[in-house]
């Protein structure tokens, strides 16, 4: 299913069986739309290149380094995906977030190649990331950053306003130590 994405929120209605209209589920229609110079967003899990999603984050990364093909294409599966792509068509940008559509969501994953960056994608990426028509009742987005704090700043994200209510519990990959958490390059 592919809806171009104008923006405004939408509910599509859908015949089911029998004729019975029935929602399609949250996440669940594709969505696209187009920028200046030729780049395209699009929530269309088939166009990811994960390859290029696996090299940045694995190799490229602070949070992700060392995380293997096999889970980046899970966390792909289980995440409403966001992908940058240039008029070639080629991945240049990736966005994932992980949420119920209702009270919670957490954004992960975000990258623009290093090719690409400067001119803007990181912005409207988080635009649309933010603007998605089924992430708008949520009550809470959370992310982890250690410096693009001025990035989501732009889209409503805040410091907790209560931090110490906060808690995490976390199971560090094989091969990273618990130093990783200390020098805070620890992964998500
Ligand atoms: C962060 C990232 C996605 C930004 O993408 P981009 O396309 O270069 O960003 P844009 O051109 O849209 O501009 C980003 C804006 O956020 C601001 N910003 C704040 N912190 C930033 C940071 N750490 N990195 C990049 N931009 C940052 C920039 O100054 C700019 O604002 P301005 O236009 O008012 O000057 C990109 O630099 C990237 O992939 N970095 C490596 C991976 C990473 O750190 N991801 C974020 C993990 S939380």
């Amino acid at each position: 299913m592919l809806e171009p994405y104008d923006g405004k929120l939408s509910c599509t209605v859908l015949r089911g069986e029998r004729g019975r209209k029935t929602h399609a589920l949250p996440g669940s229609i594709e969505r696209r739309t187009s920028l200046n110079d030729g780049y395209t967003i699009s929530t269309d899990k088939e166009r990811l290149d994960v390859s290029v999603i696996h090299d940045f984050i694995s190799n490229r990364s602070y949070w992700g380094k060392g995380r293997t093909a096999e889970a980046v294409r899970k966390t792909i599966k289980n995440s409403l995906c966001f992908g940058v792509y240039a008029k070639d068509k080629s991945l240049v940008g990736f966005a994932r977030v992980v949420t119920d559509y209702t009270i919670f969501a957490h954004l992960m994953d975000v990258f623009v190649l290093e090719e690409h960056r400067n001119r803007g994608l990181g912005k409207r990426l988080m635009e649309y990331v933010t603007g998605h028509p089924d992430l708008q009742e949520l009550r809470f987005w959370r992310l982890d950053t250690n410096d693009a704090h001025g990035l989501y700043k732009k889209y409503g994200f805040r410091e907790p306003v209560f931090p110490e209510k906060i808690m995490e519990r976390r199971k560090e990959p094989a091969n990273q130590s618990v130093h990783r958490i200390a020098d805070k390059s620890g992964s998500r």
